[in-house]
């Protein structure tokens, strides 16, 4: 099969998050079972490549005022996959991928309507695929513009679309008006289409228009279709909940792995943990700590400063979790309410709480390998990769129990020497520090607590099995399509 990936982020070239990651690793692993895939991003001031020569020159888009023509670059063939970026400065030659410090980018739906489009008109020069897969809002206008504009288009009828929810929080919600600015009909604006609360909702087109929906964790595709979780579209999807699917992402163990991780101070193994604590000890100097180490257990927390992760259980319980024989390393960036919290704790407590406001991945790889525990109190995480990658970095993860995090970490049975991690349901912040407190109780007995990381340190993450799962998505689109005859059973 030949898979278009369309998508606002990809690693090496582009990332704010976990979509990133997705996006640089599934299709490696899909190309490695023998599929052709194509990735298309936007080119952004941070995408850096060797070639500015387009493969296509010049696509029109006809939006409302006037044509905007942008371009395609070829960023060649990785490990099987072929990487295509849509090239439009005044769009995306930019400092931030989505906002500047002031606020998300006000044409943010002609940038990305404008990706949409490049991708199929794209598509059509440098080859039609079998599948369009779409991931967030970004990318939802892909299979709204091929179900309406282009349902008359020869070369791209028979194409049939999956589209990935990686969070429900970021919906793409612009006003009415927008529909004629990017050459939508009007009749898009019905509740039974793109219409949410008198405003057009991009994601939404994307749960309506595409042939199957899948989200990123078993979980999550539960959760969403609740009041709880469903950002008020909890209705769209329960209504077409047979074709919503839940596939857990993998991990990248090329890049996520402490026996061959070249981010890290010394390489180690679940057969030889020795090398972790020269990692404690770099974490501790690349945070500035210089007071004698007393090896109290260290808690990571790697994130994106953002409402959806929970760290205002932290403010509830601070006084009482530095009373605990603890260190507390902290490393994100995001929301100012959030960075200015963790700036005000260390403040307080400067000897139990060191705190980095960065997006830095050598270091993100240092508190993985460095810290004991990792702390994940999501109010919502549709998969969360960081709690995959501190297993097997054998940093034991302290979750709340929702979407992915629920579906990776195996509550701790002292008794049977069974599961991963310590998992706390209700969110606050009592429930939070007794997760906390019973971690720090079992890491006091060094057997049990070795049990615990070499349990989590075997756990498989890997892409191959998730590839496999979007392969028979794929081939379920198509048969909705009805391009492909089901097999009589
Ligand atoms: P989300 O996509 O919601 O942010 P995930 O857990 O899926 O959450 O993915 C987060 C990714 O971003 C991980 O690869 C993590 O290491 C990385 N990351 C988040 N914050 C930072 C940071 N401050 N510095 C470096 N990497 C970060
Ligand atoms: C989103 C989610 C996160 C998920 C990532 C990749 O950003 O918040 O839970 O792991 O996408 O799917």
């Amino acid at each position: 099969m030949h898979i278009v990936f369309a998508a606002s982020e990809c690693v090496p070239y582009s990332k704010t998050g976990g979509l990133a990651d997705v996006i640089g690793a599934l299709p490696r692993a899909l190309a490695a079972i023998g599929h052709r895939v194509s990735v298309f991003v936007p080119r952004y001031k941070e995408t850096h490549l060797n070639t500015t020569e387009p493969i296509v020159r010049s696509i029109t888009i006809p939006f409302d005022d006037r044509y905007r023509f942008c371009s395609i670059l070829a960023g060649g063939n990785h490990a099987g996959v072929d990487h295509y970026f849509v090239e439009y400065a005044p769009y995306f030659d930019r400092d931030g991928i989505y906002s500047s410090p002031v606020g998300d980018y006000p044409d943010n739906a002609e940038r990305f309507a404008l990706f949409c489009r490049a991708v199929l008109e794209a598509s059509k020069v440098i080859g039609v695929p079998d599948i369009f897969h779409c991931h967030d809002w970004q990318a939802a206008l892909i299979p709204v513009f091929l179900r309406s504009q282009y349902a008359e288009d020869p070369a791209l009828q028979d194409v049939a679309t999956v589209f990935t929810i990686h969070n429900m929080g970021y919906q793409g919600v612009f006003p009415p008006e927008t529909l004629p600015l990017i050459g939508l009909p009007w009749d898009l604006l019905a509740i039974s289409k793109l219409e949410f609360f008198g405003n057009v909702n991009f994601l939404k087109g994307g749960l309506i228009f595409s042939d199957i929906v899948t989200t990123v964790s078993r979980r999550y595709a539960q959760e969403i279709q609740t009041a709880e979780y469903g950002f008020s579209l909890e209705g769209v999807l329960h209504d077409r909940s047979s074709t919503v699917v839940g596939i857990l992402n993998g991990a990248d163990y090329e890049q996520w792995n402490p026996a061959t991780d070249p981010l890290i101070a010394k390489n180690y193994s679940a057969k030889d943990l020795s090398g972790k604590e020269k990692c404690r000890v770099d974490l501790l100097k690349a945070f500035g700590f210089t007071d004698k180490d007393t090896g109290s257990p260290i808690l990571g927390i790697v994130s994106r400063f953002a409402g959806q992760k929970g760290f205002d259980l932290f403010a509830q319980i601070i006084d009482r979790l530095v009373q605990e024989d603890m260190k507390l390393v902290v490393l994100g960036s995001g929301e100012k309410r959030y960075e200015e919290m963790f700036l005000r704790i260390q403040k307080h407590f400067p000897a139990k709480v060191l705190v980095k406001i960065a997006y830095d991945n050598a270091l993100a790889h240092k508190v993985e390998a460095g810290s004991d525990m990792f702390l994940m109190p999501s109010r919502y995480e549709p998969c969360g990769l960081n709690q995959m990658y501190s297993l097997k970095y054998g940093t034991v993860p302290i979750v709340r129990a929702t979407g992915g995090l629920d579906d990776t970490v195996d509550s701790w049975d002292a008794r049977h020497g069974k599961g991963t991690g310590f998992k706390f349901a209700d969110y606050n912040g009592e429930s939070l520090l007794l997760a906390i407190k019973h971690a720090l109780h079992a890491f006091r007995d060094k057997a049990a607590w070795q049990t615990i990381m070499r349990n989590g340190m075997k756990k498989d993450f890997s892409w191959e099995k998730s590839a496999k799962e979007y392969v028979r998505v794929y081939e379920r689109a198509r048969q909705t399509r009805g391009l492909i005859v089901p097999e009589v059973v």
